[in-house]
């Protein structure tokens, strides 16, 4: 066997596409199966086994999903109460909802009837990002189905009426963030809010909101069919039940793969990808989570886990398990340059520290890239990544500021040698110093 994940735990059965996505293909894996039974159990039910499965957001921060939707109003007054599902996946290195959307639609909206039940909203929208055409296509093919099946509408089978909207972005990075969607949603310039108010208190047109990751709604209809024990029953206390990981770069075989949640980094590139280009002593850093989040050594990944703990504990974070491998030919601070760069490109420009400090710290990584520098501003620039880090309105100057720290938390000489090299006069070569070893 590959891996750890056993088949007869997995819930994305059509991951890669060798089988329909349409109704009935979805119907032979499982899905829109006993699907009253578990609106019949009441919200309360749907509640507690979501939470006691464990699952957490996966849309990058890892919130309890269960916990989450209890912050809805219990009862609905004035307002209306909406689920908003961010598909707008726009993580350098993600590539998971883009599978579900694309192979197992009914998945989702499945889970958005339920989720929607739970929180008692009469209607949810799919936020998906720009670029996805295809994606969207095979979503509103999926609804049209869903609405002629009557699983959703008005008078549907499920006896909770349901409408789902599908929303295209306009393709900007910063829509992802919950309350930048919202505003997007709404026609207006996709800017983050203020926080509070947050969107269980006034979200999409000011009503009660949860936003969810594809992920953490397509899960849901599987974990209450088999029950919370059984995901929970999958990877370490508060790291449960199965995750898709996307694994990008230097390896010999990138893919996209369903895991139970904390297998060992090392295992799941050996196995699943083919090992790293050149074999494991060939490795030189891996960035885990997304581009967001900080960089680990190849040393650390010996041990590493996929998970919220394990790779919060290597001062890095499991984000959206996007896993991007770079080996011994890679420049990792021109790599880090580049991510500055999407970072610069991508802050909304509302508030000062992001939208001047993204650019400032792109500028200076693009000289640190050429050795062009000083000495003393590694410490500057470490200085303003802290400047920028916790004090923006959203979470992208967090973004920005940690892929620069990881790579001089652990490779400090390799920009040091650099600019010792530019100011003797003697160009970087990359690769040169491997040749050395
Ligand atoms: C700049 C930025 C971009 C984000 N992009 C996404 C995204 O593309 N998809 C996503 O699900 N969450 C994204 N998030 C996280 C969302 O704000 C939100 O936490 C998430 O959708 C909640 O879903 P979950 O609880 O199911 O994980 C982003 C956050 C930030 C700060
Ligand atoms: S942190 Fe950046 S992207 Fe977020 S609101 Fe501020 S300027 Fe916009």
């Amino acid at each position: 066997m590959v891996g750890i994940l056993e088949d007869k735990d997995r819930i994305f059965l059509n991951l890669y596409g060798l089988r329909g996505a349409d109704l009935e293909s979805a119907k032979k894996r499982g899905c829109w199966n006993a699907t009253k039974d578990m609106l019949d159990m009441g919200r309360d039910w749907v509640i507690n086994q979501t939470k006691a499965s464990g699952l957490r957001g996966r849309g990058g921060a890892g919130f309890s999903t269960g916990l989450k939707w209890s912050f809805m109003p219990k009862e609905v007054k004035d307002r209306p109460h909406y689920l908003v599902v961010n598909a707008d996946e726009s993580e350098p290195g993600t590539c998971k909802d883009r599978e579900i959307m694309r192979h197992d639609p009914h998945l989702l909206i499945e889970g958005c009837l339920i989720a929607s039940f739970a929180m008692q909203a009469h209607a949810a929208y799919i936020y998906l990002r720009g670029e996805y055409v295809r994606e969207r296509e095979v979503m509103e093919q999926a609804v049209k189905e869903a609405y002629a099946a009557k699983l959703i509408g008005k008078d549907n089978v499920h006896g909770w009426d349901f409408d789902v909207y599908i929303h295209h972005g306009a393709g900007a990075y910063i829509c992802g963030e919950e309350t930048a969607l919202l505003e997007s949603l709404e026609g207006k310039k996709g800017q983050p809010r203020l926080k509070p108010p947050f969107p269980a208190g006034a979200g999409l047109y000011g009503c009660p909101t949860t936003v969810n990751n594809v992920e953490s709604i397509a899960v849901v209809g599987t974990i209450l069919r088999r029950g919370s024990d059984w995901f929970a029953g999958m990877g370490r206390p508060n790291n449960t039940g199965t995750k898709l990981m996307c694994i990008s770069g230097h390896v010999n075989k990138p893919c996209n793969v369903e895991e139970v949640m904390s297998i060992p980094l090392k295992q799941l590139l050996e196995e699943h990808c083919g090992g790293v280009i050149g074999g494991w002593k060939n490795l030189k850093a891996v960035i885990p989570g997304g581009s967001s989040v900080p960089m680990i050594t190849a040393e650390q990944c010996e041990t590493a886990l996929m998970d919220f703990d394990s790779l919060r504990e290597l001062k890095s974070g499991l984000g959206t398990a996007a896993v991007i491998v770079m080996d011994k030919s890679t420049d990792l601070v021109k790599a880090i340059a580049r991510l500055s760069y999407f970072y610069k490109h991508e802050s909304c420009g509302q508030c000062t520290p992001c939208r001047e400090g993204t650019g400032w710290m792109w500028r200076v990584m693009e000289r640190m890239v050429r050795g062009e520098a000083e000495m003393k501003e590694i410490d500057l620039l470490l200085d303003v990544t802290t400047q920028v880090e916790g004090h923006t309105i959203c979470a992208l100057g967090d973004a920005a500021a940690w892929p620069i720290q990881g790579l001089f938390r652990h490779f400090r000489g390799e920009v040091e040698e650099r600019i010792t090299n530019y100011r003797a006069g003697r160009p970087h070569v990359q690769g040169a110093s491997l040749a050395a070893e």
